[in-house]
């Protein structure tokens, strides 16, 4: 096949006039952190389109600054996918003439994006005033992280729920999640496994569980008071995320007028404040809130903060990543869970498949610390998955088949910015 042309056509396909769907099926909406690492890919299709991708995403922002992470099709609110709109009421909070979004938050990556979709086209991004439009709405979204979730108290970020991370079933949230009672099956009906493989998902215990802790927070009306969240927990991806958003929202502050010093600053004490709590053994770990306890488990995601420029523990991380738990360096990719450890699972989702974003998002850390080998070693590991499997949502790490959804955006995309 040739990849590109496939690529291009994933986009096109799963294109809805503003926002792209992660997959036809299995996430017929438009989804937070998809949709900035599928502009990251549309800026070579089209930058204009990239453009509204994140312009699209940042409509659906709440007064309080959060960027939901769903944002429902209006054509098809509560079709195909479970919580759909009536579950998360969040027009009770948002009011009625906005968008039917979902509550909770994803994954900061957005800042990057818009950063990477304005250098592919610095004239239409001017002329459309893009940046301009959207460094307020980042500001703000910043600062609902940086306000409203340190509910550790440590300046980091915490995620309240497992869904927030991006990571779904990663086991990393497992001790934190067993404290959570789940909500009984017979209340709702999973959509997900009409469309995929029930071994390749979360289990009907993860599922009850997130249940719960959507409800619980639903009917806070989204407060983000500590006594509201039983899961509060400070994840290593996305505060490196949002240290590196930081970066790019330097740049772009250079770019519309606004002052570049304050945002560097937020960059350096993300950094000092991650690896003072989160790192441990090579590797950074997530800081349950509720315990007070560090998570010491090998998921990926304590891998991802490679990202954050001048990272004083890189090469700590990077012997991590092509050591035994990882193999990034044999095997061309980077599982998402510790290949030596009793829970990796290569086919269930984030505990042990390999994916796209985490792969991109690692590989730019080590171009960033000059580890430019390993970096190209795992540009065409993916792009070989991408020519054998096509555009899955994750691949077995061993043996590269793919697995999840197919017809997966982001993968489609990032294999584009990794051929371009
Ligand atoms: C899902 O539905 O599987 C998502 O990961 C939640 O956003």
């Amino acid at each position: 096949m040739n990849t590109r042309s496939e690529a291009l056509r994933v986009l096109l396909g799963n294109w809805r006039g503003y926002n792209t769907v992660p997959a036809p099926d299995l996430y017929p909406h438009q989804w937070s952190w998809d949709s900035a690492f599928i502009a990251i890919g549309t800026r070579h299709l089209s930058p204009l389109r990239a453009q509204r991708e994140l312009e699209s995403l940042f409509g659906a922002q709440w007064d309080d600054g959060r960027v939901p992470h769903i944002v429902f099709d209006p054509a098809t609110p509560d079709e195909g996918y479970f919580p759909g709109p009536s579950f998360w009421n969040s027009k009770s909070v948002t009011g009625p003439g906005v968008a039917a979004t979902s509550g909770i938050v994803q994954p900061p990556v957005h800042a990057l994006a818009a950063w990477e979709v304005f250098q592919s086209d610095p004239d239409t991004a001017q002329r459309r005033r893009f940046l301009q439009r959207l460094y307020p709405k980042l500001v703000a979204w910043h600062e609902y992280l940086r306000c409203r979730r340190d509910l550790g108290g440590a300046g980091l970020v915490s995620i309240v729920h497992p869904w927030e991370s991006g990571m779904d079933n990663s086991p990393a949230w497992d001790p934190a999640l067993a404290r959570v009672r789940p909500v009984s099956m017979r209340r709702y009906r999973r959509r997900d496994l009409d469309h995929a493989d029930a071994s390749q998902r979360p289990t009907d215990e993860d599922y009850g569980r997130y249940v719960r802790l959507v409800e619980t927070y639903r009917d806070s009306g989204y407060a983000d008071r500590p006594e509201v969240h039983e899961f509060a927990v400070e994840d290593p991806l996305t505060n490196a995320l949002l240290a590196a958003s930081e970066e790019a929202m330097a740049g772009i502050a250079d770019e519309v007028g606004a002052p570049a010093a304050p945002h560097l600053a937020e960059l350096a004490r993300l950094r000092e404040a991650m690896v003072a709590r989160l790192f441990s053994g090579g590797l950074f770990h997530p800081f349950d809130v509720r315990s007070g306890e560090l998570t010491e488990v090998g998921s990926v995601a304590g891998l991802v903060p490679l990202v954050v420029p001048d990272l004083p523990v890189a090469e700590e991380l990077i012997a991590t990543a092509t050591g035994p738990r990882f193999r990034a360096g044999e095997l061309g990719v980077v599982p998402s869970f510790d290949l030596t450890d009793e829970r990796f699972d290569p086919a269930r989702y984030w505990r042990g498949p390999a994916w796209f974003n985490i792969g991109w998002l690692i590989r730019r850390g080590l171009l960033t610390h000059g580890a430019s080998k390993l970096a190209e070693v795992l540009r065409s590991g993916y792009l070989e998955v991408a020519e054998r499997a096509g555009f899955r949502e994750y691949a077995d790490p061993h043996r590269a088949t793919g697995l999840g959804a197919h017809r997966f955006a982001w993968t489609a995309a990032l294999t584009l910015d990794l051929i371009e």
